[in-house]
């Protein structure tokens, strides 16, 4: 099978950890040369390094809350590579955490920053180019905390549950230029945001590993960043082409129901009927 993303450009927003750096490899084996974004600037560099250098893989400083650095990322792309054909918002933070009651504004106001605003200047400047092109996918990181209450802090909710409608709205303004924007919402995956969480020490994955796969509502699976780079991929490639406004869960059915524990359907009973009557006779 060719490979799935031969001759595309694509940018990427906090490429230098996690979920952002695994879909960068992934998307340059399958053929993209990828600009590569993040405020860590040295794990950046070396991520880029390691993928191919410059032929493949470039990096530049971006801070995601500053439009101008967003709009030079994707200018980049087109300046060294030529286009951009895929967006990936993907830079994020845990944010601001504990009850709204007594949360500081300017740690909500932060968090809404980078992971809103942020994705806002990503779909902004892309979706100009993409619009003039004819075509293009724009990416963007929700979360099931985007998805459903009772899941993430308060800011981090607010802010994955925004990112959903932002997808839904700019598919409906670009579909007609032929540009697909959608987005992601993973449940808990083994990255050093949610090592950080579960252990304290971001760079402890094969303990966070264990510690999902315990709680996973399939049979002792891990959520990995490969999983999330694997659904960027597919959203990124034509395989997807007629795919616009979605948000895809990458969440082994949790959103959906599935939990550990086996729900109150998983054994024969006989039918409940009207009440105080049960089975057939
Ligand atoms: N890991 C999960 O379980 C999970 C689940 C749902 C959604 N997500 C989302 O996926 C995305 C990636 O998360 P991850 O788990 O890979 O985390 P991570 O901490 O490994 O990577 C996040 C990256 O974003 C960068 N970043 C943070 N603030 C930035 C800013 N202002 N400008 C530019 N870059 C910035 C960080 O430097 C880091 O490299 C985030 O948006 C996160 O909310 C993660």
């Amino acid at each position: 099978m060719s490979r799935r993303l031969e001759g595309r450009v694509a940018v990427i927003t906090g490429a230098a950890s996690g979920i952002g750096a695994a879909t960068a490899k992934t998307f340059i084996e399958q053929g993209a040369r990828v600009v590569l974004g993040d405020i860590q600037e040295d794990a950046g560099a070396s991520i880029a390094a390691t993928l191919g250098g410059a032929r493949h893989a470039i990096f530049r400083h971006c801070n995601v809350t500053a439009e101008a650095e967003v709009e030079a990322l994707v200018e980049a792309a087109v300046s060294e590579f030529g286009q951009i054909d895929v967006m990936f918002n993907c830079a994020g933070i845990v944010g601001a955490v504990g009850p709204m009651s007594t949360m500081p504004a300017d740690e909500w106001k932060l968090t809404i920053d980078i992971m809103v605003h942020g994705v806002f200047y990503g779909m902004k400047h892309a979706s100009r180019h993409m619009k003039v092109a004819g075509k293009g996918s724009i990416i963007s990181m929700s979360s099931t905390a985007g998805v459903m209450g009772g899941l993430g802090p308060h800011a981090y909710t607010a802010a994955k549950h925004a990112v959903v409608g932002m997808t839904k709205n700019l598919a409906a303004e670009v579909g007609r230029f032929g540009v697909r924007v959608n987005c992601i919402a993973p449940s808990g995956m083994a990255t050093p945001m949610v090592a950080d969480v579960m252990t304290g020490d971001h760079q402890k994955l094969d303990e966070t590993i264990a510690a999902l796969a315990d709680a996973s509502p399939l049979k002792g699976r891990a959520g990995l960043a490969q999983d999330v780079a694997n659904a960027a991929m597919w959203l990124a490639s034509e395989e997807s082409g007629y795919t616009s406004g979605m948000t895809l869960t990458v969440d082994a059915g949790y959103t959906t129901g599935s939990r550990v524990e086996p729900p109150a359907f998983a054994e024969y009973q006989p039918m409940i009927r009207e009440a105080g009557r049960s089975g057939i006779d």
